[in-house]
């Protein structure tokens, strides 16, 4: 899984002239990180890349979980090789409207190349929870219970240090990039990915969101794969 998503976002560096990528976080995409990194060792050049998140949890962004934390301990800080622009949402941020405002006109000047995307449990993409409206643009969102519980398992933390909020963008800007890829592994998604590709579209699901554009790729292992008719 992390092979074949690594090798599309390669490509993207490769051919794009000012490459635009945005990227997720959590366990599921550590492997792709591990194999970008190698790459930028052995020489790939990422001095016209620009890199971005698409989500970053309410919270002091020196902590374990935050999103900012995962980029520098998974790629700025192994790479010698600086990206063209690194953007990152600020979860200090005291006025969340202005941050929203200010990520949001990065996003039209950065259009971007490929946005890579997680799986939650319960279906989410981004911090896109069951019930977010379809059209829903960059926000704060509180997350569900199972998606809490997730983190506390992924950065071995309390419920009370556990981010309950994160800033987000929304289905409208996600689906905006020019490729939308889905990563998935393991038992623990094979629920939602049925959901994703077998069950019917709706905001119960927010993933299945990825069936209504034609800009999206779904990689998944077989355990992920496991419940598929
Ligand atoms: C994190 C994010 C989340 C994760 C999802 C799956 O930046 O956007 O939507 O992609 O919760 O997380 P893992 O990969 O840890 O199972």
């Amino acid at each position: 899984m992390s092979v074949k998503g690594y090798n599309i976002i390669k490509k993207v560096i490769e051919t794009k002239g000012e490459p635009v990528i945005s990227m997720t976080t959590g366990g599921t995409p550590k492997g792709i990180f591990k194999l970008f990194v190698e790459d930028i060792q052995n020489g790939l050049d990422i001095s016209n890349t620009t890199i971005m998140n698409l989500d970053e949890y309410v919270g002091p962004q020196d902590s374990v979980y935050t999103v900012r934390t995962f980029m520098y301990k998974n790629l700025y800080n192994l790479v010698n090789g600086e990206p063209k622009n690194i953007f990152l949402i600020d979860g200090e941020a005291q006025d969340t409207d202005k941050e929203i405002a200010r990520y949001k006109e990065i996003l039209n000047q950065f259009p971007r190349d490929i946005q890579l995307l997680g799986l939650g449990t319960n279906g989410h993409i981004g911090a896109n929870e069951p019930g977010t409206p379809f059209d829903s643009t960059m926000f704060l969102a509180q997350h569900d219970e199972s998606t809490i519980q997730s983190t506390m398992k992924e950065y071995g933390i309390t419920r009370e240090e556990a981010p309950t909020e994160m800033l987000t963008l929304g289905f409208a800007e996600i689906l905006k990039a020019e490729k939308v890829l889905l990563i998935a592994s393991g038992k623990h998604k094979a629920e939602a990915v049925k959901a994703l590709l077998e069950g019917e579209i709706t905001p119960d699901c927010p993933a299945t969101a990825l069936r209504n554009c034609d800009n999206a790729i779904v990689i998944i292992d077989e355990d992920a794969a496991s419940l598929l008719e």
